[in-house]
């Protein structure tokens, strides 16, 4: 059952080479080191990671992006539902002394608390699950998030002919073949309302050939309602220690 993400990705991760495969396709080294690299180039272009950020990474894989990040934060916190993937990512990310892994329920971001991340992303990760789960990470994220920091999500554009295809190749599939984990894709505006609904602001778009990326800022004070002025008080946080 695709929502029982635990299970399903568990089983999916059982070993290092079904791991990279569900994670990109590929176990080549090579292919999985420059994917990574991209990705991380483009949240570091796009989206902003300064040195002394604290950064959370929803469904982390094998740490395919993880690794290119770490040495460029202050700390990087990769969670995921399966244990499978937190173990490879673990030993994959083992030169780093300033990661931690998280497991998750699945739907939520329980164990990391309010106001303690800088950037948060979830790459490759929205296209497996529901639109239910995908908007509840978005609140999450809101909630974890302190004060200006900033939440990257991506998924496979309905709307540009790359994604299209990847729908077309999909609906191949007869409803009862369907993998628990088969790829569905957002429009640029689901994901956009996503952002808007939680109460992100300073959000943006990029298209890419077959991704759609959205990201946004958490307002750096909220104005009481009762006043008109003040600030909710946020308290700094230090990361976990595990
Ligand atoms: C395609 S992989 C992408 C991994 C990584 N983000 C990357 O880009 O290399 C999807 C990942 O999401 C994780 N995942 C699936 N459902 C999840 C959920 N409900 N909550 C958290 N992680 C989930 C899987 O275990 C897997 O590691």
């Amino acid at each position: 059952m695709r929502s029982d993400y635990k299970g399903v990705w568990t089983a999916l991760s059982e070993t290092l080479s079904s791991a990279k495969m569900h994670v990109s396709g590929t176990e080549d080294e090579a292919i999985f080191e420059a994917s990574g690299a991209g990705t991380s180039e483009f949240l570091l272009n796009n989206v902003g990671i300064d040195p002394t950020d604290v950064i959370l990474e929803i469904g982390c894989g094998v740490g395919r992006v993880g690794k290119h990040l770490a040495g460029r934060c202050r700390r990087w916190i990769g969670a995921d539902v399966s244990p499978n993937m937190l173990r490879f990512a673990a030993d994959r990310l083992r030169d780093f002394p300033n990661v931690d892994f998280v497991e998750l329920s699945g739907n939520d971001l329980q164990p990391i608390p309010d106001n303690f991340i800088d950037v948060a992303y979830c790459t490759v990760v929205f296209m497996h699950l529901e639109s239910w789960d995908r908007y509840s990470y978005v609140k999450e994220a809101f909630r974890v998030l302190r004060p200006g920091g900033k939440l990257y999500v991506d998924n496979v554009n309905l709307c540009c002919d790359g994604g299209w295809a990847i729908f077309e190749t999909h609906r191949k599939f007869s409803p009862a073949e369907r993998p628990d984990h088969i790829t569905v894709c957002s429009t640029p505006q689901e994901l956009q309302e996503y952002l808007k609904r939680a109460a992100f602001e300073q959000i943006e778009s990029y298209a890419g050939e077959e991704l759609i990326s959205v990201w946004g800022r958490k307002p750096s004070h909220r104005v009481s309602k009762l006043t008109g002025i003040g600030r909710l008080g946020f308290g700094a946080s230090e990361p976990p220690t595990n």
